[in-house]
C-alpha cells in the first residue's frame, strides 16, 4: 500500500525567469518548487523487484518512492485533467510540437512485442522525453543515483518528463494499452541510445550526472 501523496491547492507558480532553468544548480531548485505544488495524490512510484517475470507486471518490491527522489533524479511529474495546462506547460518549456501514439496490439499489429522489447531496452535520448497520458496505463523505469530501477506507474492524465541523459526504459502493463501525447521541442532527438559502456561518456549523459548525480548535486539537493 502506497502513501497518498496529499494535493496542495497552490496555484503554478510561473516561471517567470526562464533562463535560471540553464543553471543546474536553479533547476533542482526550480524543478523542486513546482513537483511540490503539482505532484499529485495518485502519483504512484517504487522500487522495481528486479524478479525474473514479464516486464508489463508490476514488479512492484513493495517500497515506496516518494517524490523529493524522483525530484533528485531530475524526473518531473504532473497530473493534469485540464488539457489547457499543458498547453501552457508546452509554452513556458518550449514544447512546440506534439503527436499521439497508441501502443496495443491493435494498433500495431505483430509488431506489437517487438516494440515493447524494444523500448524495454535500457536507453537514453539526448533530449527531454515528455509523455502525457490519454488513457491506459504503462510504466517508465528510470536508473537511480545507485543505479537500481525505480518503476514509476503513468495512468490517464499523468504527465512525465525525463531529463535528457537519464538512463530508463518503458513498457505497457498487462492490459496491453496505452495512448499517450509526445511533446517535443523543434528538433527533437527521438533516437534511443542504447546502455554501453562508450555511451557513458557522450555529453548529454555527464550533463545530466553532472546535474543530477554527482555529489556535489547530491549536496545541493540535500540543502534545498
Ligand atoms: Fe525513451
Amino acid at each position: 500500500m502506497h502513501t497518498p501523496i496529499p494535493r496542495t491547492n497552490s496555484s503554478r507558480p510561473s516561471p517567470t525567469n526562464l533562463t535560471r532553468l540553464g543553471n543546474p544548480l536553479c533547476t533542482q531548485a526550480y524543478q523542486r518548487l513546482v513537483t511540490k505544488r503539482y505532484f499529485s495524490f495518485e502519483m504512484r512510484a517504487y522500487w522495481f523487484d528486479n524478479l525474473p517475470g514479464d516486464q508489463r507486471m508490476p514488479h512492484d518490491s513493495g517500497r515506496a518512492i516518494d517524490t523529493k527522489r524522483l525530484e533528485q533524479l531530475g524526473v518531473i511529474y504532473y497530473n493534469i485533467p485540464d488539457t489547457t495546462r499543458v498547453d501552457q506547460l508546452a509554452s513556458e518549456r518550449g514544447y512546440k510540437n506534439r503527436d499521439e501514439i497508441v501502443i496495443s496490439p491493435e494498433s500495431m499489429a505483430e509488431k506489437y512485442e517487438e516494440k515493447i522489447k524494444m523500448f524495454f531496452r535500457e536507453h537514453l535520448h539526448e533530449d527531454e522525453e515528455i509523455r502525457y497520458i490519454r488513457d491506459g496505463r504503462g510504466y517508465f523505469d528510470v536508473r537511480s543515483r545507485d543505479d537500481e530501477w525505480v518503476r514509476i506507474q503513468v495512468d490517464k492524465n499523468d504527465l512525465l518528463i525525463l531529463p535528457a541523459g537519464i538512463y530508463h526504459r518503458f513498457t505497457t502493463d498487462n492490459s496491453n494499452y496505452i495512448k499517450a501525447m509526445r511533446l517535443f521541442k523543434d528538433e527533437p532527438k527521438w533516437t534511443p541510445l542504447n546502455r554501453s559502456a562508450a555511451l557513458d561518456i557522450n555529453s548529454y549523459r555527464q550533463l545530466y550526472i553532472q546535474q543530477y548525480l554527482s555529489d556535489k548535486a547530491a549536496k545541493v539537493s540535500s540543502n534545498i
